[in-house]
Order: C-alpha cells, then sequence, then structure tokens
C-alpha cells in the first residue's frame, strides 16, 4: 500500500506549545490521533518512561484499513515513539475505563461539536490530576483565520474557560491551554 506523509491541521506553533507543555509527563492521553502528527511531538516531548494513551476510532470500512491508522502507525513507529504509545481505538465517550486517572497531560483535538466537547470536557476532569496541563485545539478564533467558529469555541468560552478547577495559561493559535489548580468534589444535591 503507498502511504502518504503523516498530515495534521495543526499549526506548527500549536505543535511547539504541545511539546512545551508535555514536556517530562509521564501519563497522557489524546482525542483524536488522525495521522499521528501531534501524537509524535507529544510523545517526543514525554519522559523516557512516559504513556501517552492515543484516543480515535479511526473508523474501518469492511474490506480494509483506515488509511489514516496505517499513517499514524507508520509515523510513530518511524519517529521512533512507538513504544510510548497505548492505541485506545475507541471513540473517546467510551475510552474513559482505558486512561489512568492520574494524568498530567491532555490533548483535546476529536469531536468538535458542543456535545462532543462537553463529552470530552467532563471526561478531561475526572483523569487530570492537579497541576496538570490541558491542551484544547480550536478553541479560540485565530485573528488570521476569522472564518474558523466550530461549536468548540463557544464551549471554550461559555464553560471551560469559566470553570474554577482550571485556569487558563495561554492561547497559541487556535489553542487554548488550561492548567488544573484545585479539584472539586461535586456533591450530590437532593
Ligand atoms: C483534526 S483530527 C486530529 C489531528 C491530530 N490531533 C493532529 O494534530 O495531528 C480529528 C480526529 O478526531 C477523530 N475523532 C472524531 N470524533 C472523535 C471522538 N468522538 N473521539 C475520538 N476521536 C474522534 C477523527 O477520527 C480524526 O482522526
Amino acid at each position: 500500500v503507498h502511504l502518504v506523509t503523516a498530515a495534521s491541521q495543526t499549526s506548527e506553533v500549536e505543535l511547539m506549545a504541545l511539546e512545551q507543555f508535555a514536556r517530562g509527563c509521564h501519563v497522557a492521553f489524546e482525542f483524536g490521533s488522525f495521522q499521528g502528527v501531534s501524537a509524535a511531538r507529544i510523545a517526543g516531548a514525554m519522559a523516557a518512561d512516559g504513556l501517552l494513551y492515543c484516543v480515535d476510532p479511526w473508523p474501518r470500512s469492511a474490506a480494509r484499513e483506515n488509511p489514516c491508522y496505517s499513517i499514524f502507525r507508520r509515523h510513530l513507529q518511524r519517529s521512533g515513539y512507538w513504544a510510548k504509545v497505548r492505541i485506545v481505538r475507541e471513540f473517546s465517550n467510551q475510552a474513559g475505563e482505558f486512561i489512568p486517572a492520574d494524568a498530567d497531560f491532555a490533548f483535546v483535538d476529536g469531536d468538535h461539536s458542543w456535545a462532543g466537547v462537553e463529552s470530552d470536557w467532563q471526561i478531561v476532569r475526572s483523569k487530570l490530576k492537579v497541576g496538570g496541563i490541558v491542551c484544547l485545539h480550536d478553541s479560540v478564533i485565530p485573528k488570521s483565520e476569522p472564518w474558523r467558529q466550530p461549536e468548540s469555541v463557544e464551549y471554550y468560552r461559555n464553560v471551560i474557560s469559566t470553570d474554577s478547577d482550571f485556569e487558563t495559561i495561554e492561547h497559541v493559535h487556535s489553542l487554548a491551554a488550561l492548567r488544573r489548580v484545585r479539584w472539586t468534589y461535586e456533591v450530590a444535591v437532593q
């Protein structure tokens, strides 16, 4: 099979920010791995014994493997980080049981609809430890690309940026980076 070079919509400045925030981390997860461009950069920046859980359904057609998954695997193997990734071939809302609850880094870049990010945000809240960093793609409208307005921008503005367990550290192009500063237990109210 002829495979093309791994591609990504994630820009170089965003990839550099992912590396900066994943540097030295031990347990990380990514929602939406596509062809592995962001995964290789995150895995490369993590500690030598770090593990990156890559969550993507990479839907199969009946007859053949999803080409994006083949490109992902080859890209991670060639970059030398295959041993640092764990494949979770699921939609993110089915992935919780496979991801450890003490993650110190997360990158959310899967389903950019309101419902998709809402679900992903609940998983991040249940998995990211205090001090951990989460990066969310397509959460800020880049000045140079005002036409980019997925629902994830609205969800970030209205919900995530007001979550008192997190503080926004930086916006890089379309990416928002936040640190978890506390863990508020939700108390069931009768
Ligand atoms: C924009 S691409 C990810 C690009 C990648 N993070 C990078 O920077 O190289 C989005 C990916 O999310 C996946 N995806 C869509 N819905 C998803 C979901 N609910 N859970 C996990 N992955 C999802 C798609 O299959 C696709 O591969």
